[in-house]
């Protein structure tokens, strides 16, 4: 499966009149999604923990509409921190219209070597942040009756678990539960919670601590693993976290949406290793198989 074209499919005015929040927005796939946003008619904030980095995230994605990106540095694992910045966006640029729970960390390890401030890192990032930062909009939200939509970036661990990787795991499906949980609650306030499970995407940072052996870029065994024969892209996570930010679907709550080419679905226990088979090799198979059955 080619890359697809680097072109979206919306309307520019998708997102006109709204504001958003993502999280860890300083860089990698936050970073990019913000340039989307605005390229889509939206203004958004920008919470990470270095304000220098965040000033070049916000001149880079604001550069096609001067003014459209703001951003504040917010530690998301410090609740007062985000409840203050919260009030200081509804207070100075009016309600957001959603969040963007993108803020992780991450870093392979044997699970018997973490301390238990390794493990802490990453799940109050993980976990923690996008619980104070869910809560801190949505009860906005619900004291001033307006509508809100949550997106949460997760990976398809919340449903496999992954080794090497224990505190992202166990932190994002808890976050996978607060979507469901929070989608019947909120319900009947018009907020929506949903989240996105995105596969291998290659950005600088998370390539060079997943992929220690390899920084050049993702691995050809990965690849080999993936169905759709590819790594996904920015633009096309972007697409679906803007459709599920969007008006356009209004119906849909509580679900976490799998974006991976396949490679969730075809893990252990599954014929998925047969697509690195050659038309001859698969002549072989047929011819073997059918000297099984006339055996
Ligand atoms: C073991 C480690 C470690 C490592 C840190 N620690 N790195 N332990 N192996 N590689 C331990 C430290 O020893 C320390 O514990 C504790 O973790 C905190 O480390 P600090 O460096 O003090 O913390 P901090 O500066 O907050 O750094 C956090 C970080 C860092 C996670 C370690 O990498 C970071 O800031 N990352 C942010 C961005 C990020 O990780 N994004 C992930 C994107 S990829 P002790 O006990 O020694 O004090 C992703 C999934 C991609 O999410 C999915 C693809 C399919």
């Amino acid at each position: 499966m080619p890359n697809p074209p680097a072109r979206s499919p919306y309307r520019p005015d998708l997102l006109a009149g709204k504001q958003f929040l993502v999280t860890g927005g300083g860089t990698g796939l936050g970073r990019a999604l913000a340039g989307h946003l605005v390229a889509h008619g939206a203004n958004v904030h920008l919470w990470g923990r270095r304000e220098a980095v965040l000033a070049e995230a916000a001149e880079e994605a604001g550069s096609a509409r001067p003014g459209s990106v703001h951003f504040q540095p917010v530690d998301v694992r410090q609740h007062d921190s985000v409840d203050a910045a919260m009030a200081a966006i509804w207070a100075e640029h009016g309600p957001l219209s959603g969040v963007v729970n993108n803020a992780a960390a991450n870093f392979i390890a044997q699970s018997k070597d973490l301390s238990p401030r390794a493990f802490e890192t990453v799940t109050g990032t993980v976990m923690n942040g996008s619980f104070h930062t869910t809560l801190a909009a949505g009860k906005r939200w619900i004291a001033d009756g307006l509508p809100g939509s949550v997106v949460s970036t997760l990976t398809t661990w919340v449903w496999t678990g992954s080794a090497f990787v224990l505190p992202s795991a166990m932190a994002k499906a808890a976050v996978h539960s607060m979507t469901m949980s929070l989608a019947v609650e909120w319900a009947r306030y018009g907020i929506r919670v949903n989240a996105v499970a995105p596969g291998p995407i290659p950005t600088e940072y998370a390539w060079a601590m997943l992929n220690p052996t390899d920084s050049s870029g993702i691995g050809a065994t990965q690849v080999g693993q993936i169905p759709a024969g590819r790594a996904g892209t920015v633009e096309e996570l972007a697409n679906l976290t803007m459709f599920l930010l969007s008006d356009a679907c209004g119906y849909l709550t509580g679900q976490t949406i799998a974006m991976d080419g396949g490679q969730m679905l075809a893990g252990p226990g599954t014929f998925a290793g047969l697509t690195a088979l050659s038309e001859t090799d698969w002549a072989e198979v047929k011819r073997s198989s059918m000297a099984v059955t006339a055996a």
